[in-house]
């Protein structure tokens, strides 16, 4: 156990030395103690980047407790170590069946939180469904992933939303950086440490164009594999053909791919009509926040069980002979079977979700049961902070400029 606690400890150490925006905000925060006493329930990936935004949250005074928003993806070194060596309140671990996932996030929320913190809408949505006692106390919340604000807007469209939320992934600084080169990066961490196959040369299918998809698509490129897209989203296709991908129906692109990584935001991305066709020894892979992307009904309906190869690869085999190779059972791979966004990308999201909670704090009276939109004041300190750390100057507007660009009778 010690060791494990070590081992969390210098993860945790080494993610905060490479987080030096949150370092910036955490410092000013500690000083004006707005965060002071104020209860904060969070369901995000338990690793090592969250940890220092939980900590920096406690750090500024808020009583925070933590659980994890996916069954894989924590990690426990790390969850173990802000428990013992940090005394922070986590209740997360790898592996966790369905009754411990919720009954976690039922521990984080009988905090009776001020605040909620969320990755893909399960505690938010928890706390309209089966705890609506606590939601009198609720004065605001976080979402930081576009599952999640695509099922938090459609709560506020149907008028069932009662509290404010801040869509902290459409952020500037969240989902250019970590959506695109976030899961570009990430996703192959978690393709390598699960399958140590190569990419070069491969047929390697990305199922959804959006920052994710762009993300790993134009990764998957850069290490020499042939990409196709699919899409269902015309401008989004004729984008990811004039990238220069090739862009053909999930149909097609099944009977030649070599690797399909989806990351749509959707169900059912790879079904029982593209597993019928697949290409033998395809590898399957999922980047999206849920499991449903690729159909695990239609794989066992095609196969039956599967036979675990690798620590997170399971094969299945069809009866006509041909074998799909699934990555850490269709969850998140770049979480499930690697370590989550790089430490640099994390620092800028997790920068807006600590502003945006402060935001929250000052200003609940004023908002109402919807989501908004990060304040564009907030992308621009992250923005900037995140300049200086990389030690980046950049010019600024002269007066005459700025007079230039209010104006409208001079035109050259
Ligand atoms: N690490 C912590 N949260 C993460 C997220 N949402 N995506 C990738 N890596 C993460």
């Amino acid at each position: 156990m010690d060791e494990l606690i070590d081992k969390g400890v210098r993860r945790l150490e080494w993610a905060r030395a490479h987080m030096g925006v949150l370092r910036a905000i955490r410092e000013r925060l500690v000083e004006d103690r707005t965060l002071k006493g104020v209860k904060v329930a969070m369901a995000l990936h338990v690793e090592a980047k969250t940890g220092i935004l939980a900590l920096t949250l406690a750090e500024a005074g808020a009583d925070v407790r933590l659980a994890s928003c996916n069954p894989l993806s924590t990690d426990d070194s790390v969850s173990v170590a802000l428990r013992k060596h940090y005394g922070l309140d986590t209740y997360a671990k790898k592996g966790e069946s369905n009754e411990e996932y919720y009954a976690n996030l039922n521990a984080v929320l009988d905090i009776r939180p001020d605040y909620v913190i969320d990755d893909g809408a399960d505690l938010i949505t928890i706390l309209h469904t089966n705890r609506r006692d606590l939601l009198g106390n609720v004065k605001g919340g976080n979402e930081e992933t576009t599952t999640g604000v695509v099922r938090l807007r459609a709560m506020a469209a149907e008028g069932k939303l009662e509290f404010p939320v801040i869509s902290v992934n459409d952020a500037h600084m969240k989902f250019m950086f970590d959506n695109r080169y976030g899961t570009g990066q990430s996703t192959f961490d978690g393709f390598m440490n699960a399958t140590n196959l190569l990419i070069a040369g491969k047929r390697m299918v990305v199922a959804g164009y959006g920052w994710c998809g762009r993300g790993i698509a134009m990764r998957a490129k850069g290490m020499g594999a042939n990409v196709i897209v699919t899409e269902i989203d015309p401008v989004r296709a004729i984008e990811a053909k004039m990238d220069g991908f090739e862009v053909m129906p999930m149909l097609d692109a099944a009977r030649i791919a070599d690797i399909i990584i989806t990351a749509s935001g959707n169900k059912d991305i790879v079904r029982r009509e593209h597993l019928e066709v697949l290409k033998d020894g395809c590898v399957l892979g999922n980047s999206g926040h849920f499991d449903n992307e690729i159909s695990k009904t239609a794989l066992e309906a095609l196969s039956g069980p599967p036979l675990r190869v690798r620590e997170s690869v399971d094969q299945y085999t069809f009866r006509d002979g041909r074998h799909a190779y699934l990555i850490a059972e269709g969850r998140l791979m770049n979480l499930a079977a690697g370590q989550g966004h790089p430490v640099e990308i994390m620092d800028m999201s997790f920068a807006i979700q600590a502003l945006s909670l402060e935001h929250l704090v000052r200003n609940h009276a004023t908002l109402q049961p919807k989501v908004y939109n990060v304040p564009e004041e907030l992308d621009q300190i992250v923005a900037r902070t995140k300049l200086e750390v990389m030690g980046v100057r950049i010019d600024e507007l002269t007066a005459e400029q700025r007079k230039y660009l209010q104006g409208w009778q001079e035109g050259t």
